[in-house]
């Protein structure tokens, strides 16, 4: 597995993330052996490698959404490795996963609507503000969200992680 980054250098404080010598476990399966990592403020990083390199996992194990996890995740300096999924989400993470997490029996506004505010207020974006960043979401918003095309439902999903303040975005595939 391998990063690729771009965008500027961090401020003057602690990266926004920060990962090291992070294992993970799903049960028996011992899949992460010590990621280091350091994503800075305003930087946009990309995980590269083959099918099954760990990337979901790294990301998942950041949530605390894997098994077993070991090592040192820090967000804006603060360890988490501690913390159970919701009080990681509630630092300003917003996790986007592979399979979007649209719920099929809401309309696409209802699903806009769902999230809680885990960032602050002032970052977290109005109905409007996504609306006028997604027009295809305008379009769609009274349509049931799994009826959505595979790209709007990607924009759905990235939208409403938006909505919720989170300062770090993590976005899988
Ligand atoms: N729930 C699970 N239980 C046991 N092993 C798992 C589980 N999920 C993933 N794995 C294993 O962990 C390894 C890493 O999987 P992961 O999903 O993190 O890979 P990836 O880099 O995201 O690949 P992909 O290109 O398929 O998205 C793989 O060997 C996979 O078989
Ligand atoms: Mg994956």
């Amino acid at each position: 597995m391998s990063k690729a980054s771009e965008g500027k250098a961090g401020g003057t404080g602690a990266p926004a993330l920060e990962l090291e010598g992070v294992q993970a476990w799903y049960g028996e399966s011992h899949i992460l052996h010590g990621v280091d990592l350091s994503v800075s403020h305003g930087e946009v990083v990309t995980l590269l490698g083959r099918n099954g390199a760990g990337r979901t996992t790294a990301l998942r194990a950041i949530m605390g959404l894997t098994g077993r996890r070991q090592g040192s995740i820090r967000v804006d300096g603060a360890e988490t490795i501690q913390l159970s999924t919701h009080q990681v989400a509630h630092r300003g993470i917003g996790y986007c996963p592979e399979e979007r997490g649209i719920f099929a029996a809401l309309s696409c506004e209802e699903n806009l609507l769902l999230p809680p505010l885990v960032g602050a207020r002032a970052q977290a974006m109005s109905l409007e503000e996504i609306y006028a960043m997604f027009p295809n979401l305008y379009e769609r918003r009274h349509s049931q969200g799994t009826r959505l095309s595979g790209g709007e439902q990607q924009m759905l999903a990235v939208a409403r992680i938006l909505r919720t303040g989170a300062r770090l975005l993590l976005l899988d595939e």
